[in-house]
């Protein structure tokens, strides 16, 4: 029988703690949900009056935090309050891969981790459960543990003197679906060693989610499994997308390989689409978190193996990005080209590692003036990412023949400015309204002969070549 948990906290409100703990809140309605965060800006944002503001964008988000906020669902910044409140403490803080020092480049910086675990052990009350829900490295749970113990040690001879059980819940939501993922999860993973901690966090789960899909296990493999469950994902996009250039070459096409592949049911036809190249939040840092664990390992071969699969994402994303250049006559100076798409799929405002950036910083490293359009991506995030602020929005693109405005970009309220007079226009995107551009309605405005790439497969190209505009498509050697 585990633990009755009443209070729940989770540290840190992103993209996995605040719809994770939402969820939760929706589905147990007895238990108290307390999401803490240092920053008061997020914080503040989760408890915007207008719930369409809130920090993440994500279907069906809003709707869940209309319902539960300030009812059983609370944001604050009161970390002690809280932590000395809570039966069980999730860890959900970011966990980027390191720029410096031992293992640069490769391993997770665990210093956000650290600080919670310091802050659990510092605050908490009594027998705490404490689960690691961040995407982290293999063994972290035994920094956590060690900086607990170490807490547990020195609070022997206090009053309310804190013990704790450490367990891995990896979360495995996608962005743009995690409402529905957390819902209808194909499975809840939970790693640990003490049988009571496991069958209370169980047992919240099971509030929803059937039994048999609540896989159990040791600390160890709940972690690594993490990482591989992504390395597996991202390493099917790398392979289809390094066929799509195959397909190119030989006068193949990707959609109809894809097809012909993912009907056999042993390779399945999901995560099979040829786009830009991989971005968010885990893959890269998850199979650099691989990398670097077989290189300490001393298993040079694994960690080259799994390197590949990122390397080929780069590369993909510069192939793009020349591909483009070359079309336009090798040229990109003076050329205005409208990107359709920031984020890193649709369904999202996160550009986390979105393909998107490079291709936009290759093509203004050639000197063409970009105008960025994305449904939901701020001006802001974009500049952040791109490290260059934009010109200013009433500049006319027609002034850009005039002025020199290579390589610098510009910010389009609507689809309609980003074409005007665009020498081509790139889909990085894959968000439905791209898939509903009338390109007959919008090819007059474009500059003559434009192109329309799309990296992403969501547009028929009979509409855009009968609308008289020079068609590209990711891994299409047919047209
Ligand atoms: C991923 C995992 O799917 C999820 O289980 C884990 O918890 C976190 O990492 P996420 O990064 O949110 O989720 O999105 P995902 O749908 O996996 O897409 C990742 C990238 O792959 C995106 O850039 C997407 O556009 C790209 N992708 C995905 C393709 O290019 N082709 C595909 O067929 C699928
Ligand atoms: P993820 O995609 O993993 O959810 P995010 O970057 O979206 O990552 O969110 C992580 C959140 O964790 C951020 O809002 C950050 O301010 C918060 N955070 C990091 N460290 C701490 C900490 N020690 N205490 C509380 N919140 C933290």
């Amino acid at each position: 029988m585990g633990k009755r948990i009443k209070n729940i906290c989770c540290i840190g409100a992103g993209y996995v703690g605040g719809p994770t703990m939402a969820v939760i809140a929706h589905k147990c309605p007895s238990l108290n949900v307390n999401v803490i965060d240092i920053s008061e800006e997020r914080i503040k944002s989760w408890n915007n009056k207008n719930t369409d503001e809130i920090p993440i964008y994500e279907p069906g988000l809003s709707e869940l935090i209309k319902k539960c906020r300030g009812k059983n669902l609370f944001f604050s910044n009161d970390i002690k309050k809280h932590i000395a409140e809570a039966d069980m403490i999730f860890i959900s803080v970011n966990t980027p891969t390191k720029t410096k020092g031992i293992g640069a480049g490769k391993a997770s910086d665990l210093k956000w981790v650290e600080s919670s675990a310091r802050q659990i052990a510092m605050y908490a009350n009594g027998f705490t459960i404490v689960v690691e829900k961040s995407t982290l490295p293999v063994k972290t749970a035994e920094v956590i543990k060690s900086i607990l113990q170490a807490a547990q040690q020195s609070n022997k001879n206090k009053k309310n003197s804190a013990t704790f059980s450490v367990l891995s819940n990896p979360e495995f939501l996608a962005e743009g679906t995690a409402i529905n993922d957390l819902i209808n999860p194909d499975r809840v993973l939970i790693g640990g060693e003490d049988e009571d901690s496991i069958e209370a966090l169980s047992q919240i789960y099971n509030n929803w989610v059937p039994k048999e899909k609540i896989l159990k296990t040791n600390i160890w493999s709940s972690e690594l499994a993490k990482l591989t469950s992504n390395a597996f994902l991202a390493q099917r996009i790398s392979s289809i997308n390094s066929i799509s250039a195959l397909c190119e070459a030989t006068g193949a096409d990707i959609r109809e390989v894809s097809r012909a592949i993912g009907t056999d049911s042993r390779i399945g036809s999901k995560f099979l689409e040829s786009g830009p190249g991989f971005g968010g939040s885990c893959f890269k840092k998850d199979i650099l978190n691989l990398v670097y664990l077989s290189e300490y390992f001393g298993l040079p071969e694994v960690a080259s193996f799994w390197n590949e699969v990122v390397k080929i994402n780069t590369w993909h994303q510069h192939r793009i990005a020349e591909l483009i250049t070359k079309k336009l006559f090798g040229t990109l100076s003076s050329k205005k080209i409208a990107i359709l798409g920031f984020s890193f799929k649709s369904n999202t405002n996160d550009t986390r590692e979105s393909a998107a950036i490079q291709i936009c910083k290759d093509l203004m490293d050639e000197g063409a003036f970009l105008c960025i359009h994305d449904p939901k991506v701020s001006k802001v995030q974009i500049a952040k990412d791109l490290n260059c602020e934009p010109i200013n929005n009433n500049v006319e693109s027609t002034a850009i023949k005039d002025q020199d405005y290579s390589g610098i970009w510009q910010s389009a309220i609507d689809i309609k400015m980003a074409l005007k007079n665009a020498d081509a226009a790139v889909i990085l995107t894959e968000w439905e309204e791209y898939s509903q551009i009338n390109w007959f309605k919008f090819a007059n405005t474009m500059r003559s002969p434009s192109w329309v790439f799309d990296s992403r497969s969501i547009i028929n190209p009979k509409n855009v070549v009968d609308a008289g505009l020079n068609f590209w498509r990711v891994g299409d050697g047919v047209t």
